[in-house]
């Protein structure tokens, strides 16, 4: 075994200088921590010097004891020291490892928009409820008896032709795919108590080909009122409402005479479009006219007691007209640049 080092000015002078050396060179807390036990633990030189002390003659304690105490002061005040440092630059550094930009630029999910159509039919319901109506429905896949006979359509009408209406199968349940929103007026006045003030917006279907014009699934919006003592003047009133509430107060309505069998006396209704893209003028707007009493009596109403008016156009035709489209198929496609320029975000 080598003999213990001496407790000499110089022995305890180069363990000193050999602990500042180590902390000096400490970048960071684990190398200080290692500089720590390697230069002031327990086992290091300074340590050894220290309980070296207890066993030397009497007379030497308290030389031994200064020399040592003030070496062992030097080193621990220099650990302080240098711990501040790396702690306070360990510290900056998590700071700046986690700093958030907050002028950056979020990275985002492009927006859709909501469908023209699905806008438009929103705006002519809230329209009616502003008038006090109830809004109703139907469904799509309607019965022959609703979409048709109900109606007042003949058992040959045209109507009613393959070529016109999709039939579903089997044949004896007697099924289509709604043609109009008409069927709403029958379920409205077979459902609620009267007077009925009733809209009704949606999807119907004929077996047209898809094109610039038409398209084989398409919208329309419905009404119907029956009270005591409707007129034919009540009716022009609420389709100059609608127009002015949806093209502008330029706008005005022209009836003229049709028919269907569902109103007696029935009229095509025109709208005359001031700002209709292309210059103003007179567009095909839908049907109309005094609620048949054949549908009244279809429901259980006393044609006598209760009379009323109702009406129907095209949804899609309305938009196209409204905003100077020309292709059916921009509807349809639902291409998100289409939607977006009617502004409505989601
Ligand atoms: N249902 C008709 C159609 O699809 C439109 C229509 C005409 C609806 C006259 C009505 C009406 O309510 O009174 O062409």
């Amino acid at each position: 075994m080598p003999d213990a080092p001496q407790i000499t000015e110089s022995a305890v002078e180069s363990a000193v200088e050999a602990a500042l050396a180590a902390i000096a060179s400490a970048g960071d807390s684990a190398a200080l921590k290692a500089a720590r036990a390697a230069h002031s633990a327990e086992g290091s030189p300074l340590a050894n010097f220290n309980a070296m002390i207890r066993d030397l003659p009497g007379e030497q304690k308290a030389a031994a004891g200064k020399l040592v105490g003030a070496a062992r002061a030097r080193v621990n005040e220099a650990f302080a020291a240098q711990e501040s440092v790396i702690l306070a630059a360990e510290e900056a550094a998590q700071l700046a490892a986690e700093a958030v930009d907050v002028t950056a630029v979020p990275s985002r999910w492009r927006a859709g928009a909501r469908h023209p159509l699905s806008l438009l039919m929103e705006q002519m319901s809230d329209l009616f409820i502003s008038m006090g109506w109830e809004i109703g429905e139907g469904p799509e896949l309607e019965h022959e008896w609703f979409n048709f006979d109900a109606l007042n359509f003949d058992e040959d009408h045209p109507a009613r032709a393959l070529q016109d209406t999709f039939f579903v199968e089997p044949a004896e349940r007697h099924l289509v795919l709604r043609t109009h929103t008409s069927p709403v007026q029958i379920r409205s006045l077979l459902t609620r108590p009267l007077p009925v003030y009733v809209a009704a917006v949606g999807r119907v279907y004929r077996t047209d080909e898809l094109d610039a014009t038409h398209t084989p699934v398409f919208h329309q919006i419905e009404g119907i009122a029956i009270d005591k003592g409707l007129t034919m003047a009540n009716l022009r009133g609420t389709l100059e409402h609608m127009a002015h509430s949806l093209f502008g107060q330029g706008a005005q309505i022209r009836l003229r005479p049709n028919y269907f069998p569902f109103t007696e006396p029935s009229a095509e209704m025109d709208v005359w479009v001031e700002n209709a893209k292309g210059g103003p003028r007179w567009v095909e707007w839908g049907g109309c006219g005094m609620v048949n009493r054949n549908v009244l009596r279809s429901a259980g109403i006393d044609p006598n007691e209760y009379q009323g008016f109702a009406f129907g156009m095209g949804v899609d035709r309305t938009l196209m007209f409204r905003n100077g489209l020309n292709d059916m198929h921009d509807i349809v496609e639902g291409d998100v640049r289409f939607s977006r320029q009617f502004g409505m975000v989601v």
